[in-house]
């Protein structure tokens, strides 16, 4: 096996690393004065198990670019096998023809993963499912919600909790996560206006006197997330949470989150945290990385990988 690092996130890949027992792999990944990117892997990977962790966040252009850079690199070093592990996976908002002539940003990205040469993708809470089939390649889709139901158990007392989904395209998820906890859920149905906006309506189930657990596979401008804890608690309820997998968390998100009603936000490690996150008053981050580094783990052995679903 060998484990490399694009820029994206550090933190993980070395958490992976120690889960595995491994190793990185030493590799330079870098920058011309033009800002080209250039990778140079320092140690042979011929016939080897190769995994490249790279998340396409922010800046999401650059490290894409990264990650197939990197692909090449081990492809045309005769890497016997080469996994693309995204634990955040960018572009996948973009999944479908939202208007005319637009663009279905995460096939192009599929193709442009499985054309540079990976044989495989590993990521986690895919913003949709089906985003699978846009590769055919294998294609594992971990769920982090045995990794927050852990932490819930942990924190909350559970009979109090009820599960919101922000949104209507979020109430399987939701639903899930419910079901595990053995709680209710209950719906904020969200209208969003204009792109970049959001507004609650209307929330479905009766919240008062609940601890409300927001579920969402991505926060970006924390407006859904917001706003949808505003609306909770002018519904009755006790207090309200928010477990979410990927901390886009873009321009003043922090800001917002720490300024809100919100009581805590909980993120995976899917995304870096930046310093603004690390020091928020109502942020905590959570680690994915054992269960990405089992999921690897299971690969190379060729085990099951969905046993950790559940
Ligand atoms: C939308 O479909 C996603 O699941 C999130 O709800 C959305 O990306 C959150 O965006 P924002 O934080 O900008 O409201």
């Amino acid at each position: 096996m060998k484990i490399l690092a694009g820029n994206s996130n550090g933190p993980i890949a070395e958490a992976i690393a120690a889960y595995l027992g491994e190793p990185l792999t030493k590799c330079h990944v870098r920058r011309f004065a033009d800002l080209e990117i250039f990778v140079e892997i320092l140690e042979n990977v011929r016939g080897r198990d190769a995994f490249i962790i790279q998340s396409t966040s922010y800046p999401t252009n650059d490290n894409l670019m990264e990650l197939l850079i990197m692909i090449d690199a081990l492809r045309r070093a005769s890497a016997q096998r080469i996994t693309a592990v995204m634990p955040y996976f960018g572009y996948a908002r973009q999944d479908r023809k939202s208007a005319s002539r637009s663009p279905i940003s995460a096939k192009l990205v599929a193709n442009l993963i499985t054309r540079a040469g990976a044989d495989r993708v590993l990521t986690v809470d895919l913003h949709a499912g089906q985003i699978q089939g846009f590769f055919d390649i294998p294609t594992d889709n971990l769920f982090s919600a045995p990794t927050m139901v852990r932490d819930i158990q942990a924190r909350e007392a559970v009979a109090d909790v009820m599960v919101v989904s922000p949104d209507v395209g979020g109430v399987v998820r939701a639903r899930a996560l419910a079901k595990r906890l053995d709680a209710p859920l209950a719906i904020v149905d969200k209208r969003r206006e204009r792109a970049g906006e959001s507004e609650v309506m209307n929330i479905i189930g009766d919240v008062r006197g609940r601890n409300c657990i927001l579920l969402d596979d991505i926060v970006d401008s924390g407006g859904t997330l917001c706003n949808a804890a505003d609306a909770l608690l002018d519904k009755g309820a006790l207090s309200v949470s928010a477990y979410i997998t990927h901390g886009v968390l873009s321009g003043g998100a922090v800001a917002r989150i720490a300024a809100s009603k919100l009581k805590e936000l909980v993120l995976t490690d899917t995304i870096a945290a930046t310093e603004a996150v690390r020091v928020a008053r109502n942020i905590r981050v959570i680690s994915i990385a054992p269960l990405v580094g089992e999921a690897i783990a299971r690969i190379v052995k060729e085990e099951s990988v969905s046993v950790l679903f559940d």
